[in-house]
């Protein structure tokens, strides 16, 4: 692309080859200008003796948004910073203690109001779920620099009830192996990494480094609850490129498995989940294989509610796909599966390691993607959620409800009960115009044909009992000669999550109104009753939002 060597005001010197300006860092933020009609090209950040970031953005001096860089790891020092793109961006480029926007901040018109998005540009999978001392650590894969995909880095927020949530500074960022791919964090609460100080307990991150030639799994580490890493100086810790004569070996999911007293990685390599052991996070010795699932793995063991004393391995894939089986810490081995319990938004969803014994929640977190449209922010995470395995008449399935620290969110504001579809669709006429609502609703259908819910003509229920499918999947509820079906839907602003019959399956999707339609909130059917109807205001979770 065409280069513009402009003069720069903040002290800056032209080269041949590229812009660039030197700031000495005395305020938080570097907050920057970009376009999405500009190029990417590379800027780098360089200190005297300090990290050097380099990432990929669309710098411009006629701004879409604003994007910013947190500078806390570079204050007091001079930075340079080197722009191989269109340099004309530069001279905006200012640093302040408050981001570009921070007035609007949770405000902006298609920010989600009840689930965690990101202050500014791109999210995808959650990474790193993991409880401690009195924290939930979500961190996420992010591109601070554009709403869309790049720059992979490891984003972080924390939040003491999983319902609110305080963004921190981006805890890894890409360096020479690479960008920071997906992966998973634990408690080495007896120090077996040997990175903290005996009786303190580390946080250590695994997580894939991406690069052109191939993707490896590195170590990171901290001693301060999560707010400063320090990456491992062996890293990579699993080069198997070779081995799998493939470059799809990655998003590492680790956890302690008590039994044996080792630590387990499951690592998605080519055509499956392999697992992993090791007594330290650092070296690793290939175990087992089990082939059928891509990308973001997850495993882990659950009580079967109804059949005492009997528990369940869960192999999981990104699609939100599983296999149960068994698992002695070495070998998952399947006994049924792939089922679904979760369709549509959902993606890369993984769940929390160093959950207290005391809770003992299988709590899940899953992307949602979802866009925000024309927002200096773009995807969000979906509610956490609590998994447990039931016994049905299919076996047993995995079902899916929120947290129950979700309740914060709602105030009862309707409840009516036997209604005809025209009396329950009157009733709703005076929520068409939320932002953000909470209904539960049984429907009870009078023919085995279709019921729905739709909204401005877009259905957020869609049940067909001839063919039973439920919002595009198959569904066969418990009681198959069931002529009902509930659903608890959450909307908000851009998104909707419906839980169906308890769990037993969900879905979610971005929320669009069909352009023109005027119905608002619609139930119909072959003559169906809703036999009961609740409607919740929701409150945000944002501070000074009403
Ligand atoms: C899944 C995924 C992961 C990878 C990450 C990169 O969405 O493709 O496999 O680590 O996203 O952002």
């Amino acid at each position: 692309m065409k280069k513009m060597l402009l003069p720069i005001l903040l002290g800056g010197v032209l080269s041949a080859t590229a812009a660039d300006t030197t700031i000495t860092i005395t305020k938080r933020y570097l907050n920057l200008p970009v376009s999405q009609q500009q190029q990417r090209a590379y800027m780098e950040y360089q200190a005297n003796g300090g990290e050097v970031r380099r990432f990929l953005i669309r710098l411009s001096p006629d701004p879409e948004y604003w994007v910013f860089s947190d500078m806390s790891a570079y204050q007091g020092k001079k930075v340079k910073i080197t722009y191989e793109g269109d340099g004309a961006g530069l001279r905006h480029i200012y640093q302040d203690d408050r981001i570009a926007g921070q007035d609007s901040l949770y405000h902006e018109q298609r920010r989600p109001q009840y689930h965690f998005s990101t202050r500014r540009g791109w999210i995808n999978d959650p990474n790193g779920l993991v409880f401690h001392e009195g924290e939930y650590h979500l961190f996420y894969q992010h591109n601070p620099f554009e709403r869309e995909w790049e720059n992979m880095s490891w984003g972080h927020a924390v939040s003491k009830d999983l319902i609110h949530w305080e963004e921190l500074p981006v805890a890894l960022h890409p360096d020479k192996t690479g960008t920071m791919f997906s992966g998973s964090a634990v408690i080495d609460h007896n120090n077996t990494s040997g990175f903290g100080k005996p009786g303190q307990p580390v946080m250590v991150a695994l997580y894939t480094a991406d690069s052109p030639e191939k993707q490896v799994q590195c170590v990171a580490y901290s001693l301060d609850k999560g707010r400063t890493w320090a990456k491992y100086g062996n890293n990579p810790v699993i080069d198997s490129k070779a081995k799998w004569n493939s470059k799809d070996t990655r998003d590492p999911r680790v956890f302690w498995y008590q039994p044996g007293q080792h630590w387990v990685m499951v690592l998605n390599e080519r055509d499956g989940h392999s697992i992993y052991t090791s007594a330290n996070l650092k070296e690793w010795t290939f175990q087992s294989h089990v082939t059928g699932f891509w990308e973001c793995p997850d495993l882990f063991e659950l009580p079967v509610e109804g059949m005492p004393g009997q528990k369940k391995w869960v192999m999981y894939g990104a699609s939100n796909t599983y296999m149960l089986g068994s698992f002695d810490g070495r070998t998952f081995t399947p006994e049924s599966g792939k089922y679904y319990f979760s369709a549509g938004s959902i993606y890369a969803a993984q769940t929390f390691n160093n959950i207290p014994a005391s809770d003992g929640r299988r709590i899940q977190i899953g992307w949602g993607r979802i866009p925000q449209r024309g927002m200096p922010f773009n995807n969000m995470m979906l509610l956490p959620t609590v998994l447990t395995l039931r016994n049905t008449k299919d076996g047993i399935r995995l079902f899916s409800v929120p947290v129950k620290e979700a309740e914060q969110l709602f105030a009862p504001a309707g409840k009516w009960t036997a209604l005809t579809a025209g009396a329950a669709n009157r009733h709703l006429a005076a929520f068409n115009d939320a932002d953000r609502l909470r209904i539960r609703a049984t429907i009870r259908l009078s023919h085995a044909t279709d019921a729905a819910l739709s909204l401005f003509g877009q259905r957020l229920v869609a049940y067909d009992l001839n063919f039973n499918m439920l919002n595009g999947m198959f569904y066969s509820p418990q009681n198959p000669a069931s002529m009902e079906l509930t659903a608890d839907i959450y909307i908000d602003r851009s998104s909707v999550e419906v839980f169906f019959d308890g769990g037993a399956f969900s879905t979610s999707m971005e929320r669009r109104a069909e352009p023109g339609n005027r119905d608002g909130f619609r139930f119909s059917g072959n003559n169906i009753t809703v036999t009961s109807l609740e409607v919740f205001r929701v409150k945000s979770i944002w501070p000074g939002v009403k």
